[in-house]
C-alpha cells in the first residue's frame, strides 16, 4: 500500500487552490438520477470516493465520462433501482442514492452503507424522512427495500440536522405531489449547492442553508448544467497546515463565508489571517491552547476537528476538543501519541497538553480527515515521518502531496 515520506520542520509558503467540494459533488452526482438526460458538473475533484460514485451511477445504467474537472452524466437509460452490496459497503454516501432512486421509481433496494469507520452510521433518520412523505420501507435482514406508490408532500422534523438526511429528503421530496417542509435541516453550504443544483434542474425549493426548507413538488426534473462550491474542508485543512508550520501561506479559490468559525478560532489560537474575497492567507504565530467544540453547521465543523487536533499538539498550554457529532472521530490520537503528543480521552472529549515539538514516527492513516492529521503533525515535526494506509487520504484530497509540495513541503508518495 502506498505511503507519504515528510521530512518535518519546514515553514509553508506560496499560493494553493482548494479543489470543488466532494461532499457536495456526491450528492449532486445523485441527484442527476432524478433525471433522464446529460448533466454536466464542473469543477470535479479526482477522489477515490467520487470514482466509486461513478461506479455506482455506472452500475445503474448511466454513462459518464470525465472532461478535464468537468463530469458529463447521461441517466437516460437508468434501469436499475437496487445499489450493489459490494458497493454500498465501500462508501456511506451511497445513501445519498436513496432519495433519486425513489424519487425515479418509487422504489429502492440498498444494503445498510459502509464508509470511514468513524462510528456507527446509522441512517434512521434518511428512512423515517422519506416514510414521511409516503414510502414504505422493510428492513429484510441487512437490506432495506423502500417502495412509495405515492411520493406526497410532508412535514419532516429532524431530531438531528443530519447533512446526508436533508439531502435525501431534499431530493425524494422534489419529485412528490404537493409541499414538503422539512425542520431542524442541515445548514451546510453542500446543502445549498445542491437545492441549487435541483432547482436549475426545475425544482421548487427555498431555504436550503437555514433550518427550515420547502420543497413544493414538481413533476419531473430536467438535466442541468453546475459547477460544484469550493471545498470548505479542503481550505480549512491547508489553513491549518499554514499554521501548524509557521508558514505564510494564502489559500484561492475559497468561499471564506464557508469557513469563519475555523477562521474565528485559527486567530484565536494565535495565527494571523488576512480574508479576501476569494482567498485567506494565514500566517503561523506562537500557537496557544483553545477549547473547541464541533457542532453542526454554522457550528466548529467535525471534518476539521482531527486536523485541528494535530495543530493543537503543540500549541502552549491545554486544549481541550469536544467532538459533538460522531461518536468515533478520535482514531488520530494514539498515531499522534507514536509522535510525541500528550493526550487523554474521556468519552467524547481530548484534552491535550502542548509539547514544544513532535517527533517523526511511523504512523497508519485510520480514516480520511485522521489521515489528514498526521500529514500536517508531520510537517511540523522533528526528523521524518511515514504515514501509511494513505488511501484513506486520496478519499478526499486530490494529490495532497503534490499540493503540499508546491508551498514548499518535503512530502513524497512511495509505492510498496
Ligand atoms: C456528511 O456525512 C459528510 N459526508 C461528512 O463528511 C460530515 O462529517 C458530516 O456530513 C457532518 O458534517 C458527506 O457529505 C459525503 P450526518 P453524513 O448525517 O451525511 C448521525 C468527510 O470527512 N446520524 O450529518 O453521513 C451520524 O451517525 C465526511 O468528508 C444518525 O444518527 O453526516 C453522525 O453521528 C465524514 N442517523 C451524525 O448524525 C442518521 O440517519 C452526523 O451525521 C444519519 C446520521
Amino acid at each position: 500500500m502506498e505511503k507519504f515520506i515528510v521530512a518535518g520542520e519546514v515553514q509553508l509558503s506560496g499560493h494553493v487552490k482548494v479543489n470543488g467540494a466532494k461532499n457536495a459533488t456526491l450528492p449532486l452526482m445523485a441527484a442527476t438520477l432524478l433525471s433522464t438526460g446529460v448533466s454536466v458538473l464542473h469543477n470535479i475533484p479526482q477522489l477515490r470516493d467520487i470514482t466509486m460514485m461513478q461506479d455506482i451511477l455506472t452500475l445503474l445504467g448511466a454513462k459518464i465520462y470525465r472532461e478535464n474537472g468537468s463530469l458529463i452524466i447521461d441517466t437516460t437509460n437508468i434501469n436499475k433501482e437496487e445499489i450493489p452490496e459490494h458497493l454500498m459497503r465501500e462508501m456511506r454516501a451511497s445513501v445519498f442514492l436513496m432519495g433519486p432512486l425513489l424519487g425515479r421509481f418509487r422504489r429502492v433496494r440498498l444494503s445498510f452503507p459502509g464508509g470511514c469507520a468513524i462510528g456507527p452510521r446509522p441512517i434512521n433518520l434518511h428512512l423515517k424522512a422519506l416514510e414521511k412523505i409516503g414510502a414504505v420501507v422493510k428492513d429484510r435482514s441487512g437490506f432495506i427495500d423502500a417502495e412509495a406508490v405515492h411520493l406526497t408532500g410532508g412535514e419532516i422534523n429532524f431530531d438531528f440536522p443530519s447533512v446526508g438526511a436533508t439531502e435525501n429528503a431534499m431530493m425524494a421530496a422534489a419529485v412528490a405531489d404537493g409541499t414538503t417542509i422539512i425542520r431542524n435541516a442541515a445548514r451546510e453550504p453542500e446543502v445549498a449547492d445542491l437545492q441549487s443544483f435541483l432547482n436549475k434542474m426545475g425544482a421548487q425549493i427555498t431555504g436550503a442553508g437555514t433550518d427550515t426548507i420547502r420543497v413544493d413538488g414538481v413533476a419531473r426534473l430536467a438535466a442541468a448544467e453546475h459547477a460544484v462550491i469550493p471545498d470548505r474542508i479542503e481550505a480549512g485543512t491547508f489553513l491549518t497546515a499554514g499554521a501548524i508550520t509557521r508558514g505564510d501561506i494564502v489559500v484561492d479559490g475559497v468561499i471564506p463565508e464557508h469557513l469563519f468559525t475555523a477562521i474565528d478560532k485559527l486567530q484565536e489560537i494565535g495565527a494571523r489571517l488576512d480574508v479576501g474575497s476569494g482567498s485567506i492567507r494565514i500566517r503561523g504565530g506562537e500557537l496557544r491552547g483553545v477549547d473547541i467544540k464541533t457542532l453542526p453547521f454554522p457550528g466548529f465543523p467535525t471534518d476539521l476537528q482531527a486536523p485541528t487536533l494535530a495543530m493543537l499538539t503543540i500549541a502552549k498550554g491545554t486544549s481541550i476538543i469536544t467532538e459533538t457529532v460522531f461518536e468515533n472521530r478520535f482514531k488520530h490520537i494514539d498515531e499522534l501519541g507514536r509522535m510525541g503528543a500528550k493526550i487523554k480521552v474521556e468519552g467524547r472529549t481530548a484534552v491535550i497538553r502542548g509539547v514544544p515539538k513532535l517527533s517523526g514516527a511511523i504512523v497508519a492513516a485510520p480514516d480520511l480527515r485522521a489521515g489528514a492529521a498526521l500529514v500536517l503533525a508531520a510537517l511540523a515535526a522533528e526528523g521524518i515521518s511515514e504515514i501509511e494506509q494513505v488511501y484513506h487520504i486520496d478519499r478526499g484530497y486530490e494529490m495532497l502531496e503534490k499540493k503540499l509540495q508546491g508551498i514548499g513541503a518535503k512530502i513524497v508518495r512511495r509505492s510498496p
